[in-house]
């Protein structure tokens, strides 16, 4: 007050009030426009009350319905699926900043009603927090020991391979449906780190199990469940859930079963698989007498649910892709024969030749670009209030990082809608890494089975290409090889039938 008293007494210091009241002016409109800028969410279609923007998706394309509104809203949008507000990001820049430089801001899972009524913040996939992080660790260390960059692991997808070959010299060219060898062959490479032991193709459990897996992914993509997923009172209605649930039931009773018959032999000086390495932290556990343990039978029986499932599905219909592709493309396929009888020649394929073998590579690679296996990605969630690329983004949001978005992305893909191996090889025929390939996403939730299922893929599909030519089937053209996916949670080609022909 004694400030202003002296100011309004000396008409001198009129020029300086003005200035101090235009500082303080100045100051709160700024704070004004930064709080407003703050809370600037990301735009969107306006949603109608209750069905939100459901009318502008179409339900058996989703992932397409999004990119199509990502060109209207920008590569942040927020859409209402139902009654539910979520923010999608499109597009290579976008995902790859939010997911790997705020990873922590992004790196939560959001779980649909169905996921909750499953596994409850139980396992690897649809868990967070503590558990997450302990589940996930423990995953990652069994991959290593059991699988992924080891000799052992190699030489698991090695004999495994020559199973799956034994398989298709039986049909003796005959027209089969790749789905199920491929899935039984792929699906006892997470076997073998699992439970320590791959099955017979002919074993009626070890096939009821991985049909019910993958029946579980194709069925969590269908358009009933999104449904159920937006309406959660749906459900009595909801057959798909039903089956789902009834599937997952079943699995997790056939896994408690193997795991009671590995615990009365566990030696706790010899872990001989994930389940046995969970049951050794188990008894430490107990030992401990940390009764807030982590290590209960739910969450053993759901991580192994989720490696099974995940560690098939995925590398499976990846490689029946690539399987379909090589039908489709005769002049590509032979470009890979090539490759391996000049490279390998007779010998078995191993790791360390994919550096010799850069076109195999790079169609290996576009397989799985173009095959878009995971189209919307699993769902994330903001952990906390996120302030990103102008927009701001409460926490618990659930984010879609649209992955179709990024391995179409036209400003990265010279021809982001054909199968084009080009896209991975430079101008002298040398393989090209590039940063816009993310089928397995990035980040902190990124696919913990990336470089097994590489491996995998790498091994399987250059054994089988030395051995076999794929074709359409006799009286079909290739260009009658419909390449359209089915719906699904991931993308499997439509039912088709090839014929493997010896080349030997
Ligand atoms: C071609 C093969 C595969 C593809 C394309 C693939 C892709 C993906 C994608 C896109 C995600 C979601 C990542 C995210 O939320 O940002 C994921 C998660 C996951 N994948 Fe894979 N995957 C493959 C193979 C495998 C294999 C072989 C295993 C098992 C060993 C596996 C286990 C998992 C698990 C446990 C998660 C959940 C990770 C978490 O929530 O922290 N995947 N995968």
């Amino acid at each position: 007050m004694a400030v202003l008293e002296g100011l309004l007494l000396s008409p001198s210091a009129f020029p300086l009030l003005v200035a101090v009241l235009l500082l303080v002016f100045a100051c709160l409109h700024l704070t004004g426009v930064n709080q407003s800028e703050k809370r600037r969410t990301p735009p969107g279609p306006r949603p109608l009350p209750l069905l939100g923007n459901l009318l502008l998706l179409n339900l058996k394309k989703v992932d397409y319905s999004l990119c199509e509104l990502s060109k209207k809203y920008g590569s942040i949008f927020t859409i209402y699926l139902g009654p539910r507000k979520m923010v999608v990001l499109a597009g290579y820049k976008t995902v790859k900043d939010a997911l790997v430089n705020h990873a922590e801001e992004f790196g939560d899972r959001d779980t649909s009603p169905m996921n909750r009524s499953i596994s409850n913040n139980h396992g690897i996939i649809f868990s967070n927090g503590e558990n997450w992080r302990e589940m996930r660790r423990l995953a990652l260390t069994n991959l290593r020991n059991f699988g992924m960059g080891k000799k052992m692991g190699e030489e698991k997808i090695i004999e495994e391979a020559q199973h799956l070959i034994r398989v298709f010299e039986n049909l003796k060219g005959a027209q089969f449906d790749t789905t199920q060898p491929v899935n039984y062959a792929v699906s006892n490479i997470i076997c073998t780190i699992v439970y320590g032991s791959r099955f017979e193709y002919d074993d009626a459990r070890f096939k009821a199990m991985v049909n019910r897996a993958n029946e579980v992914i194709r069925l969590s993509g269908s358009a009933s469940v999104l449904l159920y997923n937006m309406f959660p009172w749906l459900k009595p209605l909801i057959r798909n859930a039903a089956v789902i649930q009834k599937s997952t039931r079943a699995n997790l009773e056939e896994i408690q079963s193997y795991t009671n018959n590995l615990r009365e032999t566990l030696n706790p000086q010899d872990s001989r698989c994930f389940i046995d390495s969970f049951l050794i932290n188990q008894q430490s556990e107990e030992k401990l007498e940390q009764n807030a343990g982590l290590f209960h039978e739910k969450n053993l029986l759901f991580c192994v649910e989720h490696l099974f499932a995940a560690g098939t599905d995925t590398s499976g219909t990846t490689l029946r892709w690539g399987l379909l592709l090589m039908a489709k493309y005769p002049h590509i396929q032979e470009r890979v024969h090539e490759e391996i009888d000049r490279v390998i020649g007779g010998r078995q394929p191993l790791v360390e030749d994919r550096k010799s073998l850069p076109y195999t590579d790079a169609v290996i690679h576009e397989t799985q670009r173009i095959g878009n296996i995971v189209p919307l990605n699993l769902r994330h969630r903001t952990s906390c209030d996120v302030h990103f690329q102008g927009f701001f983004i409460e926490k618990g949001t659930p984010v879609i990082p649209l992955l179709t978005s990024v391995l179409r992305d036209e400003s990265e893909w010279a021809n982001p809608y054909t199968f084009h191996p080009e896209h991975f090889l430079d101008d002298q025929g040398r393989f090209l890494k590039r940063d816009a390939f993310l089928p397995f996403s990035a980040g902190r939730r990124a696919c913990p089975g990336e470089s097994l299922a590489r491996m995998e893929l790498f091994l399987f599909f250059t054994s089988l290409l030395q051995r076999f030519r794929f074709t359409a089937p006799p009286g079909v053209s290739e260009d009658d090889l419909d390449l359209t996916p089915v719906l699904g949670f991931t993308l499997n080609p439509s039912p088709h039938m090839l014929c493997a022909l010896d080349r030997a």
